[in-house]
């Protein structure tokens, strides 16, 4: 097949991964309302192109916190990446590094901080989820110092589990449910079964020696879903902030007032997101909610936004909405999953270069300074678009 956008790679790595797995990286909460807002809302804005002005000089380079990027692109924590393909987190990470965007690690990785850390040699972000067990939440902020990680990203968002129907279905709860479905999934895939059973790393790696048990799955998976903190609050960003030294970004920020608040106890920024339509289905889409969050933001600090992103077009419309940049999860797990780190590489590749020539399409030369007016509701200037003259009438 010859990829030309995300939604190949997309085809790719369903054909190629266990439907359980793929299940886990595609499926969203409960009925997938706000899986479909975000892609619906993206879609309803249109550009407005420019064609005066000389596009022949263009810049995408940005810089977000400690990192200068190519593009305002990150990509985001994903739990258990590691399992889409063998050493995944470090397929990714190094891959992002090559591209010159920064990865994100997610607490739940199958690959350790310390192996990412070791394959690529240079500062990357670091996801925390608070744990109820806090020594664990201790230990990892430690790790990620000692590993040199520039950016922390610590989570608001997964305090209370949500249900995702097509998980449970495949037998992914905890402790896993394996039967005969299971193991027909994996004879009918063997390009995935089989590198994954040969591959040493295959349980929440940063786990191992902190948990008992960490590497039986069955017992592991027990054991965290015990660990949501549901009194998580404005104080864990206090102590996010009293114990980490470099970055700090909070994630899964919708409400413009707790955007601000965040900010005023000392984050360097927020990351509107509503974990890519997997907790609260019904909830607002993250391309709607964000003007409202920069708003309340007033430039005092960086907002970055992710959720449904699967274009450089996608892109262009939440700078033009906004963010300082985005973070983009599946789209480059399609990426991994269809062929490894150089899979990541072609994803980024491919949404720079739509990020790109859009913008030149569209008349802008800065991804840091486009035009207010780069964007309509197509739906609202639809129902009220009507000529003011004809120049023929007059
Ligand atoms: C996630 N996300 C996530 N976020 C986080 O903070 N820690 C995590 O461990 C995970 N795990 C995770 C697993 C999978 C399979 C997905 C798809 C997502 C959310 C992620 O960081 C990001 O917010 C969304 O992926 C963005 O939406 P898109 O780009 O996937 O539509």
């Amino acid at each position: 097949m010859t990829v030309t956008d995300i939604f190949d790679l997309q085809a790719l790595a369903r054909r190629r991964l266990a439907s359980a797995v793929y299940c886990y990286i595609e499926n969203g909460g409960y009925e997938e309302e706000t899986l479909r807002r975000n892609r619906r809302d993206l879609g309803r804005l249109a550009f407005v192109p420019r064609v005066l002005n000389d596009v022949s000089s263009r810049n995408t380079e940005t810089v977000i916190g400690a990192d200068k990027l190519k593009m305002p692109v990150i990509l985001a924590p994903v739990g258990a990446c590691g399992l889409a393909y063998p050493n995944g987190e470090m397929e990714a990470a190094k891959a992002a590094k090559a591209f010159g965007v920064p990865f994100c690690l997610s607490t739940l990785s199958i690959c350790t901080i310390e192996d990412v850390a070791e394959a690529v040699q240079a500062p990357f972000w670091f996801q925390l989820y608070m744990m109820n067990d806090k020594q664990v939440t201790d230990v990892l902020v430690r790790r990620a110092k000692e590993a040199g990680c520039s950016t922390l990203v610590l989570s608001m968002d997964l305090h209370v589990r949500s249900q995702r129907h097509s998980e449970e279905k495949h037998g992914l709860k905890a402790p896993p449910k394996i039967g005969l479905g299971t193991i027909w999934d994996g004879l009918t895939h063997p390009d995935w079964t089989f590198p994954m059973v040969f591959s040493r790393r295959r349980t929440f790696g940063n786990l191992i020696g902190l948990v008992p048990d960490a590497k039986n799955v069955f017992r592991i998976t027990e054991w965290l879903e015990r660990q949501f903190d549901a009194t998580l609050s404005l104080e864990d960003v206090d102590w996010a902030r009293s114990v980490w030294p470099g970055k700090l970004f909070v994630k899964g920020v919708i409400h413009p007032g707790e955007a601000k608040s965040c900010i005023e106890h000392g984050a360097d920024g927020v990351i509107v997101s509503n974990h890519g339509g997997r907790q609260v289905d019904g909830a607002v889409s993250t391309i709607a909610a964000l003007p409202r969050v920069v708003d309340a933001v007033n430039g005092k600090g960086i907002v970055l936004a992710d959720s449904g992103i699967r274009s450089g077009m996608d892109v262009l419309k939440m700078i033009a909405r906004g963010a300082d940049g985005c973070l983009i999860g599946r789209a480059y797990m399609y990426g991994l999953a269809a062929m490894g780190g150089r899979g990541v590489y072609r994803a980024l590749d491919i949404i720079y270069n739509e990020l790109d020539q859009t913008m030149g399409l569209c008349g802008c030369v800065d991804i840091r300074d486009l035009p207010d007016d780069l964007l309509v509701d197509e739906e609202t200037l639809v129902a009220s678009a009507r000529p003011r003259s004809r120049a023929s009438l007059r």
